[in-house]
């Protein structure tokens, strides 16, 4: 933990600014349809948490958690149920809200969980998007913001279990 640098990316101002915008987009977008919002522990658990009350629309807040085997850095392309959705989401319009998308493995798998439990529509909200890393073809719905291929840690994120409750994202750099 002595080794960090911190290298401040996203601060909180411009993280609560972005958030209050897209959730009076969602808001707008989910009017008059049956929104569940399926959180994905841990790496959204602050995220969502602001998120949500920046929703003006009816909603339902279920939370699920995956790992992949591996890392955090160096994922093997598998992705385990460790806890899965709590309720029955069928008919329902789920918005899946992760704190990233890098290889994009783990969003594209919980799409597809989602929607073999026969939701009616099924789109992703993320925090950060690197799209440079990405392996499979998956583009989020909803995204605050676009990183180059740089390790971020804080407001959720995570490096060997710290850093997630630092109010902003910083880039993790070892010396
Ligand atoms: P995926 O590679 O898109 O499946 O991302 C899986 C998970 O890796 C994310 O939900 C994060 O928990 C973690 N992750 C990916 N990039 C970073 C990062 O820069 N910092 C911290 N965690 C990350
Ligand atoms: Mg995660």
């Amino acid at each position: 933990m002595e080794q960090k640098k911190e290298n401040i990316l996203i601060s909180e101002e411009q993280i609560k600014k972005r958030i209050s915008e897209l959730g009076k987009e969602i808001s707008r977008n989910y009017k008059n349809k049956n929104l569940y919002v399926l959180s994905l522990l841990r790496g959204s658990f602050i995220y969502t948490a602001d998120l949500v009350r920046q929703i003006t629309t009816p909603t339902r807040i279920g939370f699920m958690t995956t790992s992949s085997y591996g890392n955090a850095e160096i994922s093997t392309g598998m992705v385990k149920v460790v806890n899965d959705i709590p309720d029955n989401i069928e008919g329902l319009d789920v918005l899946i809200v992760d704190d990233i998308v890098d290889t994009g493995i783990t969003m594209d798998f919980v799409v597809n969980h989602v929607k073999s439990l026969g939701a009616s529509s099924v789109k992703s909200c993320v925090l950060l998007d690197k799209p440079e890393r990405r392996k499979v073809n998956i583009k989020p719905d909803y995204c605050c913001f676009e990183i180059p291929d740089v390790f971020v840690v804080g407001y959720g994120l995570n490096y060997g279990d710290f850093y997630r409750n630092i109010p902003y994202i910083f880039n993790w750099e070892e010396k």
